[in-house]
């Protein structure tokens, strides 16, 4: 009898600032549902990684509503706790001993030049001399969850690829100093690497007040659609009009969310010749967003109201990454040589 082949390792995740919204789907948790049953999955909920701009005693107070709030959103877009590793990055005691290791593997202006670091800083409204050095180590301490389980695949938003590059960069610097530990992660980027916001800006995001969540009702889709931008240059609905046009919100959404082609060409056609009015646009997108998120609705029932269920299921995730994590830092002690790690297993 011939063994399976082991499945390689996917390691992804959020940090824990509120609920996830369709931009975080397309953009990387689609591809984790996808990826469940080819690759062996962990899922971080990234709450050190809050606390380099958000450490004040009432900001860390959010985190549990934030964590629950997270895995809800996880398991309602299909993650499957049985299949799949769910845990908090700050449960796993490892962490923190992998980031001071590659601490010393990665320079200070590799880290600084990254845009990341200011956007992060600018969007907390830090000036740049109040970034600690917490901030700056982000990448770092990103590349320590990636590799703590050895991952080979990394699913994440194109504002994360650079930090998937310092990952690589750190892996192969310790491989090639003290031996092969570990792969050689590859970012995954989804197929709508940024989703345009419901306000024609560029990115949708919690912060600019322009989302729609996956916890949205089907009353607040409806009033979200109806706020929506189509193009401002038509001011009645008989001008003929390109539907298009990059920031034309409405039908870039159909062409992401509703998987009706026929409809959609049907709409576009009659746009194009100024016989369709906006409020049939937005009606068949809002109807197509609300079948779409339906399922999520109802996954997401099941487990609302059910705070020990959450709590059962990252007490759980813990457990199964901390075996992990204790495996590659075995090796990573063993590799280096380390006199402190010998004597350790003898105190
Ligand atoms: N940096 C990610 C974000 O933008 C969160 C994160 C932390 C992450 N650790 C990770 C993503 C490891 C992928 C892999 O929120």
């Amino acid at each position: 009898m011939t063994e399976a082949k082991p499945k390689k390792r996917l390691l992804t995740g959020d940090r824990p600032t509120g609920k996830l919204h369709l931009g975080h789907y397309v953009g990387s948790l689609k591809n984790r549902v996808a990826l469940q049953d080819e690759y062996e999955c962990f899922f971080i909920i990234a709450d050190l990684h809050t606390l380099t701009t958000k450490s004040s005693k009432a900001e860390i107070a959010q985190l549990r509503q934030n964590i629950h709030d997270i895995v809800l959103d996880y398991l309602a877009a299909g993650i499957d706790p049985e299949k799949s590793t769910i845990f908090v990055q700050s449960t796993i005691p490892e962490t923190y001993q992998l980031n001071l290791i590659f601490e010393m593997l990665v320079t200070l202006p590799r880290l600084t030049r990254l845009p990341s670091i200011k956007d992060m800083a600018r969007a907390a409204q830090m000036d740049d001399e109040a970034i600690p050095f917490g901030l700056v180590g982000y990448p770092v301490l990103q590349a320590v969850d990636i590799l703590l389980p050895r991952a080979h695949l990394v699913p994440v938003g194109k504002d994360n690829e650079a930090h998937v590059e310092i990952t690589r960069e750190i892996a192969r610097r310790f491989n090639r100093l003290y031996g092969k530990v570990f792969p050689l992660p590859k970012a995954l980027i989804g197929e709508v690497p940024t989703l345009i916001g419901i306000d024609g800006q560029a990115k949708m995001s919690k912060s600019l007040n322009n989302a729609i969540f996956l916890s949205d009702s089907p009353e607040e889709v409806n009033a979200k659609v109806r706020r929506m931008f189509t193009d401002p240059s038509r001011v009645r609905p008989d001008i003929p009009a390109d539907p298009d046009k990059p920031t034309n919100v409405v039908f870039r959404y159909h062409d992401i969310f509703n998987p009706n082609k026929e409809e959609v060409e049907d709409l576009k056609a009659r746009y194009r010749q100024g016989k369709v009015g906006d409020v049939e646009v937005k009606q068949k997108l809002a109807r197509a967003l609300n079948a779409f998120l339906e399922p999520f609705r109802e996954r997401r029932a099941k487990y609302e109201n059910r705070p020990d269920l959450v709590e059962e299921i990252l007490v759980e995730g813990g457990r199964r990454m901390r075996a992990e994590a204790r495996e590659t830092m075995e090796r990573v002690f063993e590799a280096m040589g380390m006199y402190g790690f010998e004597l350790s297993h003898k105190m």
